[in-house]
């Protein structure tokens, strides 16, 4: 059986990448250091397994922690996810950003180089591509500067991870997110966002279950069929699933290149109205919302060509968008 570290294993993406990694027999080892996550997603996500993930409560950023666990624990692949991930505040704290994003990452390589734990998952995001050219965004896509400190960790990290492939055994594949909405269907496990949701789906479950008075729709001017904003919006359990054949991937050698980048996200794109027309349909709430100015820093369109994933890794996102909305409700539902 492959034991696999899961760090941020208790955040929102990697929840669910623990749970299917349990469904398909790896040991999972959680480190999180609960910064943005609760320590019972740990009882929830054996609730829905049936079996306990071992947890360590360790901060990435204490090298001598880090040493520590790897010193006493032999691991054969790591899914890197532990990060802070909210762009507006890290434009606002890019100090924060920068230590707690790339320092944990270095530690975390250090580790591995000094361990020989050769297979590496890297939780990266679209935002790389800015607001690309040509749709849909192909892998090859130019990298964009970064909008964010946040933004900016990912392409560091990308840069990093790339750079220890080439001096040591270390593989590597970065996972390029677009838009993860949605939870788990046993509605036990699902996205936590702490105060004012800055994404657009909390923001939708949150207002429709009462707790915010109405959505902002931000820009009704953008050059698209609506005038609002299009993105990729990926069902979290099929991105969690893009995680095990992408391990399944390096564990077996069968990745090309020591270093490889996938985008994973559904291949369509969805404009904001869509989005608002899809909840009420599948859920038969009327949600109050009103078009607002554009969001600094908002890209006009985005959605991914997921070719490359589909053909090399042999995935493809199988759950609807529909699906993805209704199970949000369903978890917003268990919050409220
Ligand atoms: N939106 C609204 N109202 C809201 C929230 C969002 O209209 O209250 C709109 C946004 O303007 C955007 C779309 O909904 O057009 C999606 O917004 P999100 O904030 O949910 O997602 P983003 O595409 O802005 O951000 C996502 C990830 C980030 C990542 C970024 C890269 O959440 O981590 O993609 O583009 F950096």
């Amino acid at each position: 059986m492959h034991k696999i570290l899961v760090t941020g294993g208790l955040g929102f993406i990697g929840s669910h990448t623990v749970v299917e990694l349990q469904n398909e027999g790896f040991e999972v080892f959680i480190i999180d250091d609960l910064s943005n996550s609760t320590i019972d997603v740990l009882d929830k996500i054996t609730a829905i397994t049936h079996k306990k993930p071992s947890f360590f409560n360790i901060d990435l950023k204490d090298k001598i922690a880090v040493t520590t666990f790897f010193n006493e624990h032999k691991i054969d692949g790591v899914i890197h996810f532990a990060a802070s991930k909210a762009v507006g505040e890290s434009v606002e704290k890019p100090l924060k950003y920068y230590e707690n994003n790339i320092d944990s990452l270095i530690h975390v390589l250090q580790q591995m180089k000094v361990r020989k734990v050769n297979n590496f998952i890297f939780s990266s995001s679209c935002t790389v591509y800015g607001q690309a050219d040509e749709l849909p965004i192909t892998e090859n896509a130019p990298i964009k500067p970064a909008e964010s400190p946040y933004g900016n960790t990912k392409q560091i990290g990308e840069e990093i991870i790339k750079d220890t492939t080439k001096i040591s055994e270390l593989k590597a594949i970065a996972l390029r997110y677009f838009n993860p909405i949605g939870a788990h269907k046993s509605a036990k496990i699902g996205e936590l966002p702490i105060g004012i949701p800055q994404n657009l789906i909390p923001y939708v479950t949150q207002t429709a279950v009462g707790i915010r008075k109405e959505l902002s729709v931000f820009g009704s001017d953008y050059p698209t069929p609506d005038g609002t904003a299009i993105r990729d919006y990926i069902h979290v359990v099929d991105l969690a699933k893009a995680h095990i054949v992408a391990m399944q991937r390096l564990l077996k050698n069968n990745q090309k290149k020591s270093f490889e980048v996938f985008n994973i996200g559904t291949g369509k794109g969805n404009s904001v109205l869509e989005i608002i027309e899809s909840f009420e349909k599948v859920t038969g709430k009327k949600l109050n919302y009103r078009l607002v100015d554009r969001r600094e820093g908002d890209i006009t369109a985005a959605y991914a060509d997921t070719t490359y994933a589909n053909k090399e890794l042999g995935w493809k996102a199988k759950l609807s968008l529909d699906e993805a909305l209704l199970s949000a409700w369903k978890w917003q539902k268990t919050l409220k």
